[in-house]
């Protein structure tokens, strides 16, 4: 972001102790400085005089609840800084964990730990005067300094590398495959450039902002983290080595920032502001068939039946744009779908769940129910001068809900409610970045066209999917709800999963999913996928192949491709491609406890499902390098085959020791591996002294599948330890596992001397719920050979 005319703000006045932190004034404006916990704190500037109280809907708690009940201690003073250019006075707020220093002339901000090590530092300009904030015609931008060799992780939905040094990145929700949409991050780049390329691995920006990002010391390895909670589009530039640039183009400077010096503490602090992902139907688990195509009623059905025959695993089925008659949401094409209902129920007594696809494009068509109540009830977006605003997306001239407001999202979600009705098991949304074809989306304004449409524009798919989960909850309030968004804001996981939007059939999109995946998953966002096998072109037998054996490890595992390309069934390539895939598939049926259990504790902590080795393993230099593996839970690690013809790969192991799950053998971690890759399986490794809880069998679908036992693997540690593991049993559909009703199972490992014997004792806790069957356990050791 071109900064050079902005104007600097570089003295304080005024400061004075509030119940919360400070309050201070700068250049006019004001300067909050407030405690949120220990090790978290708020800075706030205002614009005009007036702090912007809820800039966005991504933090959904008052974060100085605690504080300003007094249960947050923590001291001011103020006293003579060590700033070795000015010497100048300076204010501090202390709190056990951190330190806020504010440097009153020049203005400065800087973060440390009680430790005295830096979580943030002001960075001063080429001038040699401090960069802390800066403003012009409501954009914003602000600096800080960077270690030479700091990593930087985060941002939610990114291309390129996971460790986001070296890159700058924008924050606008963008629908990546289009050509207008997609113009403006393209134009002026050099030709070799892969951003000039839409469907490069490296093109930015992607579909969901996510503004929070974890700053790594090198060589301390220690990390903090920030959260910047503006909507606007926004701009971090990591290319340099010694700082870092935020700027938005709008909104006010509201920062969160995170003492660390773990990711793990850092996220869960990040995942207690914007809130966490609920426990997702167990169904959604499951194996998603998905393709767009223009199926009829009979070939949904046939194509449920055919899996069942083949022995397929498969817990839903998709159902793209064609469901709907003229692409008009909410409706039913009834000559291909003459009987939903039937067909629901007939698919559901299978154990096949079904997914409908739900766009926010309201097709702009006079005489059609929801487009004519919609405008009744003005809850369509207009522009400035009062028109409905009209965009081009699949139905032609199309209006939007203006999810701005509540009326339009509580309108949405009556909507939801009735069309899930029929028997649906979940909704699909898409197209919410919002995409609006070749028409540009600025025109669209919010809260009857009174606000602009950058303040919405990035956080239109999370209000969508606030209307539709409180649509869904209002009509079904036993059920958990299943929503899969491509679009989205910080804050996203409290209603949807997201998919990885548009990729392509090829290798260097299958191993954009493990980065990309470990990206949002640091980001607060733990049930993510991407489309297996790949949307656009056609994919082929080995691709299609490994990339349903990485699908089947991630946290959402759902083949999907685009309309008018090769089949991509799983009997797609034939038998011997259909046999292993299926094999792939039925790992991941038999793992659905650990699985699951790993998604409970997403719910509990932000914890992601699918982790950068960097989440557990920050101080191994090695471990945040690698860029092609990931941990499935906290104890599985998964490197997958990202290369046509590979027999073999190298793969890093973390510190401790970790089995092969394929050959049982034990390798010592804190270094490389080489792994052979025949067809019949990708690389996984068990953690030593974790407890993999696996169902004996892999059903059909996890409908009413209650098992009488389950298979508690252990992987014995090799040298002295304790290790525990937890297991949540509960029925899986219903939120009543929330007040109780589950089985917690607590598997301590013990290793007191490296060849004694290891101690296993289970703890199982809890109400229970009716389907349950379990009668026991069946322990599993592995043991080095
Ligand atoms: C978008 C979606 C894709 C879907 C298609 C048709 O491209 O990202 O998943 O199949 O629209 O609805």
């Amino acid at each position: 972001m071109q900064t050079d005319h902005f104007v600097r703000f570089e003295s304080v006045t005024d400061v004075e102790r509030t119940d919360t932190g400070l309050l201070a004034r700068v250049h006019g404006e004001r300067l909050r400085i407030d405690v949120c916990r220990a090790d978290v704190v708020r800075v706030q500037l205002s614009r005009g005089g007036v702090f912007d109280e809820q800039p966005t809907f991504a933090v959904c708690v008052d974060p100085l609840q605690a504080t300003r009940a007094g249960d947050v201690p923590f001291r001011v003073d103020t006293g003579t800084g060590t700033d070795s250019k000015t010497g100048g006075r300076q204010w501090r707020v202390v709190t056990d964990e951190l330190e806020v220093r504010l440097g009153v002339a020049p203005f400065r901000v800087d973060v440390l730990r009680t430790d005295g090590s830096v979580v943030l530092q002001s960075v001063l300009g080429d001038d040699g005067r401090y960069e802390t904030y800066r403003t012009l015609n409501d954009s914003w931008s602000t600096r800080r300094s960077r270690g030479r060799g700091d990593g930087v992780f985060g941002l939610g939905e990114k291309g390129g590398a996971f460790d986001r040094a070296g890159s700058d990145f924008t924050m606008w929700n963008t629908d990546v495959l289009n050509g207008p949409a997609t113009e403006q991050f393209r134009a002026g780049l050099a030709a070799d450039d892969p951003r000039a390329d839409m469907t490069s691995t490296e093109f930015d920006p992607y579909y969901v902002t996510i503004p929070f990002f974890y700053h790594q010391s090198n060589p301390s390895g220690a990390m903090s983290g920030s959260f910047v909670d503006n909507c606007h589009r926004g701009h971090y530039d990591f290319s340099r080595s010694d700082e870092i640039r935020i700027g938005f183009e709008g909104g006010q400077w509201t920062e969160y920032v995170f003492a660390g010096p773990d990711m793990p503490g850092i996220l869960e602090a990040y995942t207690w502001l914007t809130g966490r992902a609920g426990l997702p139907p167990l169904w959604a688990l499951g194996y998603h068939q998905c393709r767009w195509h223009a199926y009829t009623q009979d070939e949904v059905e046939q194509l449920g039946a055919r899996h069942r025959e083949a022995g397929f695993p498969v817990d839903a089925l998709w159902l793209d744009i064609d469901y709907m008659d003229g692409y008009r949401v909410f409706t039913w094409d009834e000559q291909r779908f003459p009987d939903p209902a039937g067909m629901l129920e007939r698919l559901d007594a299978q154990g096949l769940k079904v997914i409908s696809i739900v766009d926010p494009g309201v097709k702009h068509d006079p005489g059609y129910a929801v487009y004519d109540d919609g405008l009744e009830r003005d809850v369509f977006c207009r522009t400035e001068g009062g028109d409905v605003y009209i965009g081009q997306v699949w139905p032609g001239d199309t209006v939007f809900p203006d999810f701005a407001t509540a009326e339009a999202r509580s309108w949405w979600g009556e909507l939801n409610a009735r069309h899930v009705e029929s028997g649906l098991a979940g909704i699909w949304n898409d197209m919410n970045e919002p995409a609006t074809g070749v028409i540009p989306p600025e025109r669209m304004r919010f809260d009857h066209g009174r606000v602009s449409h950058e303040r919405f524009h990035n956080q239109y798919a999370l209000l969508m999917a606030m209307g539709t989960v409180e649509g869904l909850q209002a009509a079904r309030p036993d059920l958990r709800t299943f929503v899969l968004s491509r679009s989205g804001f910080a804050g996203i996981q409290r209603y949807a999963a997201n998919w990885m939007g548009d990729n392509q059939a090829r290798w260097d999109h299958l191993a954009l999913a493990v980065t990309m995946g470990s990206g949002l998953g640091v980001s607060g966002q733990p049930f993510v996928g991407a489309d297996i096998g790949g949307f656009q072109g056609d994919s082929n037998a080995e691709l299609f192949l490994r990339w349903m054996q990485l699908g089947a490890l991630t946290p959402f595992c759902r083949n999907h491709s685009e309309t008018d390309k090769v089949e991509q069934y799983a009997w797609a390539f034939g038998t011997r491609v259909f046999d292993l895939a299926r094999e792939a598939v039925q790992l991941r049926y038999r793992l659905m406890p650990y699985l699951y259990s790993a998604f409970v504790r997403a719910s509990e902590t932000g914890e992601p499902v699918q982790r950068p080795l960097a989440f557990d393993h920050q101080y191994d230099p090695a471990a945040v390098a690698v860029d092609d593996q990931f941990l499935l839970g906290r104890d599985l690690l998964v490197a997958p085959v990202t290369r046509p013809g590979e027999t073999a790969r190298q793969v890093y192991l973390p510190e401790g020791h970790w089995y092969d799950w394929h050959t049982g053998e034990v390798h010592e971690g804190g270094r490389y591996v080489i792994a052979p890759t025949p067809m019949e399986r990708i690389p996984l490794f068990a953690r030593a002294g974790a407890v993999v809880p696996m169902w004996p069998t892999a059903p059909a679908s996890t409908a009413g599948y209650h098992p009488e036992t389950i298979e508690l693997h252990v992987f014995e540690p090799v040298v002295p330890g304790r290790h525990e593991s937890v297991l949540v049993e509960d029925d899986g559909l219903t939120v009543a596992s929330a007040t109780g009703a589950r089985l917690t199972t607590t598997v301590t490992v013990t290793c007191v001397d490296g060849a004694a014997e290891v101690g296993v004792d289970v703890v199982t806790t809890g109400d229970g719920y009716a389907e349950h069957r379990r009668h026991g356990f069946d322990v599993v050791r592995h043991r080095p050979a």
